[in-house]
């Protein structure tokens, strides 16, 4: 006998798609589940932005660094010294790990010459105009001192093993401290030296404090985030990886304060300010859901991203004492977050008297551009862009120098 008329091959699909026994299990979703999915996923929602905004920003770049940031990222393990650390490093070697910061101090001459790009000349920065990367009268950056105490190993080029977790030593501190490697570098530019007082203004969780605190050379230093539930991570991973009578009041104090406002409180005090600000997270944003800045929810925060954080910058400006440095760092490719936040604050300090010079980290770039991959003519400052065979990055930093 012959199927009605009526019967047409999706109404027939339809019902082999109800007899939930023919639905592998693992793929069943309940209908009020299904409902209450976001109709747009935000990682969706990033995607689309950064197609339109990176593809004109990094041009013939964008569809390789798109795939790298959509790809599985890379770790370093950043070595803790306060650790029983000899045998974790020979272990990590063992397996093929390489520490890129003692690698580039081997195979690159540490001092430098000024930048490539830009003339090369001197160039003042707060009035506000073009500002371009300084190397100085004398047309040479002071030489570039890479802290030998930082480690961080890396596998190879190309190598995508991971790395175990840390274990605790006989002390119950940990070895190694995993975080994508080019985060260490706004540690590397900031150039601590012996007896320093630095302030880290966006502290939480503390990998780039880690880095900071693994040169031994800082007399003081401040850690500030606004989030307390984040503050207490930091404190946490601070009781995991460092000694106690190092955690003492004289040498390391923890605050949640309102990083904008620090200038009333402590104003031309430091010798470095590390300005790690909040941003639009690109890799979390294109692969997460979960706390997702282009969520629809957080658009109002996410707009307001710019502003917050050339206020961040600008109190860390303040901050610093003159002849003292700050470097300003994020995780996005985002000029608006990156470059235009950088010019606007250099303008609003020019306004208040505060000069300032744009310190070139190409010596930077040169010595690690074995390991990471570099955006190329940036006006302002360096990035890591992600990379299939260094999947790193995104990370922008910009270092500044006080004048006056
Ligand atoms: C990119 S994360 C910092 C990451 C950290 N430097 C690290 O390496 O682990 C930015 C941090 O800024 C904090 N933050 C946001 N607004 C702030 C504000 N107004 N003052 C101080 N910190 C703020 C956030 O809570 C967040 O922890």
């Amino acid at each position: 006998m012959s199927a009605p008329a009526f019967i047409n091959t999706a109404f027939l699909l339809r019902r082999i798609r109800d007899l939930r026994c023919l639905t592998p299990r693992r793929t069943r979703v309940k209908t009020k589940w299904a409902t209450s999915l976001p109709r747009y996923p935000a990682t969706n929602m990033a995607l689309q932005n950064f197609d339109a905004t990176y593809s004109l920003q990094l041009g013939r770049l964008w569809p390789s660094v798109r795939c790298s940031l959509l790809s599985e990222r890379k770790y370093g393990a950043l070595i803790n010294n306060f650790s029983d650390h000899q045998d974790v490093v020979s272990d990590l070697q063992d397996n093929g790990c390489l520490d890129f910061v003692s690698a580039t101090q081997r195979e690159a001459p540490i001092s430098s010459v000024g930048p490539e790009r830009g003339g090369g000349e001197s160039e003042d920065t707060a009035g506000g105009g073009e500002p371009q990367e300084s190397p100085g009268d004398t047309g040479e950056d002071p030489p570039l001192s890479l802290s030998p105490n930082i480690k961080c190993l890396v596998f190879p080029c190309g190598d995508i093993t991971r790395f175990k977790p840390s274990r605790p030593d006989g002390h119950r501190l940990l070895g190694y401290y995993l975080l994508d490697a080019a985060s260490v570098l706004p540690c590397l530019a900031l150039d601590v030296q012996e007896g320093h007082s630095v302030l880290d203004l966006c502290a939480a969780p503390g990998g780039k404090t880690l880095a900071l605190l693994q040169t031994q050379a800082i007399r003081f230093l401040s850690l500030n985030d606004s989030s307390v539930s984040r503050t207490s991570r930091l404190t946490r991973v601070l009781h995991a990886y460092v000694p106690k009578h190092l955690l003492a009041a004289d040498r390391l104090r923890v605050t949640s304060l309102d990083g904008r406002h620090w200038a009333e409180f402590e104003g031309n005090t430091y010798d470095r300010v590390l300005v790690d600000v909040p941003c639009s997270t690109d890799r979390h944003s294109a692969t997460e859901e979960d706390n997702n800045i282009f969520s629809k929810i957080r658009t109002g925060e996410r707009r307001r991203l710019p502003q917050l954080q050339m206020d961040l910058l600008l109190a860390g400006i303040k901050a610093v004492r003159p002849g003292g440095e700050v470097v300003y760092s994020t995780c996005t490719f985002s000029q608006l977050q990156n470059q235009y936040v950088v010019q606007q604050a250099l303008h609003l300090a020019g306004q208040e008297g505060i000069q300032l010079q744009v310190v070139s980290l190409q010596p930077l770039v040169r010595m690690l551009s074995g390991t990471f991959h570099f955006a190329p003519d940036l006006l302002l400052g360096e990035m890591v862009v992600p990379h299939l065979t260094a999947n790193f990055g995104p990370i922008y930093m910009c270092k500044l120098r006080r004048l006056c």
